[in-house]
């Protein structure tokens, strides 16, 4: 393993960020590349079979392109439908990102947990699933977002989201029978942590907002620990699948991140 063996990010676009900044402040010195499949953006309203096919593959250039030391699929719709095969795919270890119902279980006092993710990942067996193990005594409710993923790239091209727009979006949650009792919301999708200060603000009442993003900066210092790192910290690379007026667009705020101006793969 040599030191300047980077850790990779994977995303349909920003939303890996808010994954990233943690690990950051975890490991400052890390090298990083942050790839986003652009072209293939928005998963959210993919299906099963698109996203099975297009993320191992992406991976797989990836890690040929790249050599990580690991690899982090910084979005909750390609973990919860193709982790599993994109581990399979690759020679080193895979971490992914999962709506954090477990914490949230932890924390709510009413028992009524709102899940907020996108269409595709809201539908997932996997979601069922911890569901089951981890909240078997709470009412889930879940509620399926594109138009909240694309606010959340336009915030980081500098375009602030309506907040008329995120209540909107949370009353989607709220509406629902049993969403007057809900005390906890999943972000289930990485975009929406970016924007989690306006969706508290947006909130017609207090809601803790839970998302993974901590958790998983803690399992890749785990991971990676007693590895060496190079001795200062360094600009990442940014990675896209597809360069156009948008991807330039978001340059200041990937820099705000330690990102260099998106490259294409
Ligand atoms: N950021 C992604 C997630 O965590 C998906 C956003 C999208 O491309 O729809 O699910």
């Amino acid at each position: 393993m040599r030191d300047d063996q980077p850790v990779l990010f994977f995303d349909s676009g920003v939303g890996g960020l808010s994954v990233l900044a943690p690990t950051r402040r975890l490991l400052p010195h890390a090298p990083i590349v942050y790839a986003a499949d652009s072209a293939g953006f928005p998963y959210g309203t993919r299906t099963e079979a698109e996203i099975a096919a297009r993320v191992p593959a992406l991976l797989g250039r990836l890690v040929e392109r790249y050599r990580p030391r690991l690899a982090v699929i910084a979005c909750n719709t390609a973990s919860t439908i193709a982790l599993d095969a994109v581990r399979a795919a690759l020679d080193l270890p895979v971490v992914g990102t999962v709506p954090a119902i477990k914490p949230a279980a932890a924390l709510s006092r009413t028992r009524v947990i709102g899940v907020l993710g996108t269409d595709a990942t809201v539908r997932q067996p996997y979601v069922d699933r911890l569901a089951t193990e981890f909240a078997a005594d709470c009412t889930i409710l879940r509620h399926g977002s594109a138009r909240l993923v694309a606010l959340a790239e336009a915030a980081l091209r500098g375009d602030a989201p309506p907040a008329h727009a995120l209540r909107e979006i949370l009353a989607g949650l709220l509406d629902q029978p049993g969403g007057d009792r809900m005390d906890a919301v999943v972000l289930a999708c990485t975009h929406f942590r970016l924007l989690d200060a306006a969706l508290a603000a947006a909130a017609p009442r207090p809601l803790m907002l839970v998302d993974g993003g901590d958790g998983i900066a803690r399992r890749i210092a785990h991971l990676t620990q007693g590895q060496g790192w190079p001795v200062a910290s360094a600009q990442g690379a940014a990675v896209f699948t597809r360069v156009g007026d948008e991807e330039r667009a978001l340059a200041p705020a990937l820099a705000r991140f330690g990102l260099g101006a998106p490259e294409l793969l």
